[in-house]
C-alpha cells in the first residue's frame, strides 16, 4: 500500500504556482486575482473561504474577500456578482456554498460569467467539461485528477466506482472518468443513497471514489485487494482522546481498508489538500485567459 500523499503534492504545486505568478508579473505586471463571495457565518465555509484566500496570498496571487449577512438578497447578491464579472482586474470567482435557503444558488451560479468561474459550477462549464472541451473543472475532482496523474495511476479501462451523486463532486467526477484522455478511460458506475447492492459494486471497482459523507462507510469487506482508494470525506467525529474533542474522518475505515489496497488517500492530508491548489490553478488560467468560449 501506498499513501497518495495530499501533504507533498499540494507543496509541489504551490511552489509550481509561485513561480508561474512570478513570471506573469514580470511579463506583464498583471497578478492573479480571486475573489470569494461569503454569505453569514455558520458552518465550516468561514474556515474554507479564509485557507483559499491566505493560499492565495502564498503564491503571490492577490485575493479580495466580499462578505454579506445571512439577510442579503438574492437581487443584492446577483448585483456583487456582476460588479465582479464586469471588472477586469479580477480574474477569478468563487460564491461560497452552501447560501442561505431563500437564495438560489442556482441563480447566483448561472450569474457568474463562465470565463470566471473558477469553481466550475457554471452549467456552461459542466457542459464543456462533459464534452471535453476547454473549461474549468471543479477544485476537487481536478484535484483528484491531479493526485492519479502525479502517481501515475493507469486509469484505462478499468473499473471506477463514484460513491456519492454530489454536484460538487460525485457528479464531475463520474464525467471525469470516463473521458477519453488521462486520467480517464475508465467504465464508470456511479452509485448513490438508492443503489442496490453497494458492497458488492464497490468490490468490483479498480478505482473506488468515495464521495457521500458519511464518516467511514466503506470498509474493508467493500474493497478489492489491490484497488485504488480516494477518499473525499472530511468530517468530524467526537473523540474524547483528542484534545479538541473530535478527530477527523473520511468516507473510508482507513485501519480497515488502507492494507488492501494498492494506493489510498489519506485523510487529512489527501483530497482536501489538493483542491485548493486546483482553485489557484483555474484562477492562474483565468488570468491567463487560457480557457476559450
Ligand atoms: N462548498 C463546499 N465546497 C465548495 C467549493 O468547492 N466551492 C464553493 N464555492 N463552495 C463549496
Amino acid at each position: 500500500m501506498q499513501l497518495l500523499d495530499g501533504k507533498v503534492l499540494s507543496l509541489q504545486i504551490k511552489q509550481e504556482l509561485a513561480a508561474e505568478v512570478a513570471e506573469i508579473k514580470s511579463n506583464n505586471g498583471k497578478i492573479p486575482h480571486l475573489v470569494a463571495i461569503l454569505v453569514g457565518t455558520a458552518g465550516r465555509s468561514e474556515t474554507y473561504v479564509a485557507s483559499k484566500m491566505k493560499s492565495c496570498e502564498e503564491v503571490g496571487m492577490h485575493s479580495t474577500l466580499i462578505r454579506f449577512d445571512d439577510s442579503v438578497s438574492e437581487e443584492e447578491l446577483i448585483h456583487a456578482v456582476r460588479d465582479v464579472n464586469e471588472n477586469p482586474d479580477m480574474d477569478g470567482l468563487i460564491v461560497q456554498l452552501p447560501l442561505p435557503a431563500h437564495i438560489s444558488a442556482d441563480k447566483v451560479m448561472e450569474t457568474i460569467d463562465p470565463k470566471k468561474d473558477v469553481d466550475g459550477f457554471h452549467p456552461i462549464n459542466i457542459g464543456r467539461m462533459a464534452k471535453g472541451l476547454p473549461a474549468y473543472i471543479s477544485a476537487t475532482p481536478q484535484g483528484i485528477l491531479e493526485i492519479l496523474k502525479r502517481y501515475n495511476i493507469e486509469t484505462a479501462g478499468k473499473h471506477c466506482v463514484v460513491v456519492g451523486r454530489s454536484q460538487i463532486v460525485g457528479l464531475p467526477m463520474s464525467i471525469l472518468m470516463q473521458r477519453n484522455t488521462y486520467p480517464g478511460n475508465c467504465t464508470v458506475t456511479m452509485t448513490h443513497s438508492r443503489t442496490q447492492n453497494l458492497a458488492e459494486i464497490c468490490r468490483s471497482a479498480d478505482i473506488l471514489i468515495a464521495a457521500l459523507g458519511r464518516p467511514e462507510f466503506i470498509t474493508g469487506d467493500m474493497v478489492k485487494e489491490g484497488a485504488v482508494v480516494i477518499d473525499v470525506g472530511l468530517e468530524r467525529v467526537p473523540d474524547a482522546s483528542k484534545k479538541s474533542g473530535f478527530a477527523l474522518k473520511g468516507d473510508v475505515k482507513f485501519d480497515e481498508v488502507a492494507p488492501k489496497t494498492s494506493y489510498i488517500t489519506p485523510v487529512p492530508g489527501g483530497v482536501g489538500l489538493m483542491t485548493i491548489c486546483s482553485l489557484m490553478q483555474n484562477t492562474l488560467k483565468a488570468a491567463r485567459g487560457e480557457v476559450y468560449y
